[in-house]
C-alpha cells in the first residue's frame, strides 16, 4: 500500500490496483499550492462528510478522471447535481468493491454541503483488501463506537484527525488508537485552520510514550505501508 498525503484531511492510498482519493481538499488550501489536482489519479474518491474543507475538489477530479464517488447517500447525490458523474451511495454498512470491502461506519460531528443542503450522518471508512487493511475516522470526536473497528478489519494503519476543536485532538487520537487496535496512526486535519493549529512535536511523543507511532508526512509525501 502507498499512501501519498495532499494536505488537511486529503489523501491517496494505491492498493490493489486501485487508486482510493479521500476528500479531496486541495485547491483551496494554500498550503497545498504545490499539488496540481488535474494531475491526481482516483479509481474512487471517498468522501467522510458534507464539509466544503472535505468535498472542494471532488467533483472536478470525479469528471478527469471518470472515478467512482463512495460516501454517504446525502453527500454522493449532492455531488452529482454539482456534476460528479459516478457515484456509489451507501448508508452505515458494508460494500463489496473490485478492490475490496468498504464499511461505511459513524463518525460523532455533524455534516451539511456547502450551500447549506442536508448532508446526512458523517462517517468514515474501513477498506479491507487483500494487500492490506485501513481505517480513515473522517472528522469525528473520540467515540465508544471505535471499539468496533477492530470487529471489521484488523488494521495495518489508521487516519485520524489529530488538531483538536472540530474534531478529536493528538491525546483524543491515542485513545482511539488503542480503541481501534492499531499503533500506526497517520495524523491529519491539524495546522490548516488557526482552531486546529497543534505543536506536532508533543503531538508525536505523547504516541512515541505510549509506544505507538504517530506519522505526520509533509505535504505531497509518499509512505510506503
Ligand atoms: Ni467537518
Ligand atoms: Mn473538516
Amino acid at each position: 500500500m502507498k499512501f501519498t498525503f495532499y494536505g488537511h484531511a486529503s489523501f491517496a492510498v494505491e492498493i490493489a490496483d486501485k487508486t482510493l482519493l479521500f476528500d479531496p481538499f486541495i485547491s483551496p488550501n494554500p498550503a497545498a499550492s504545490a499539488i496540481d489536482i488535474q494531475q491526481l489519479a482516483a479509481d474512487y474518491i471517498f468522501v467522510s462528510h458534507g464539509h466544503g474543507d472535505h468535498v472542494a475538489d471532488v467533483v472536478a477530479i470525479a469528471q478527469r478522471t471518470s472515478a467512482i464517488v463512495v460516501g454517504g447517500v446525502e453527500v454522493v447525490n449532492w455531488l452529482k447535481t454539482q456534476g460528479a458523474p459516478l457515484i456509489h451511495e451507501m448508508n452505515f454498512g458494508s460494500h463489496t468493491f473490485d478492490f475490496g470491502r468498504v464499511s461505511f461506519v459513524p463518525a460523532a460531528h455533524s455534516s451539511s454541503m456547502p450551500d447549506g443542503s442536508y448532508g446526512g450522518n458523517p462517517g468514515g471508512f474501513v477498506i479491507a483488501t487483500s494487500e492490506g487493511n485501513f481505517y480513515y475516522a473522517g472528522d469525528t470526536s473520540l467515540s465508544s463506537e471505535m471499539q468496533l473497528i477492530p470487529h471489521y478489519a484488523t488494521l495495518d494503519f489508521a487516519v485520524l484527525p489529530i488538531g483538536g476543536n472540530y474534531t478529536m485532538d493528538a491525546q483524543d487520537a491515542l485513545v482511539a488508537a488503542q480503541m481501534i487496535q492499531c499503533s500506526k496512526i497517520i495524523g491529519v486535519h491539524y495546522n490548516t485552520f488557526p482552531p486546529i493549529s497543534i505543536d506536532t512535536e508533543v503531538a508525536k511523543s505523547l504516541f512515541e510514550n505510549a509506544h505507538k507511532e504517530l506519522l505526520l508526512p509533509a505535504i505531497g509525501e509518499c509512505i510506503n505501508l
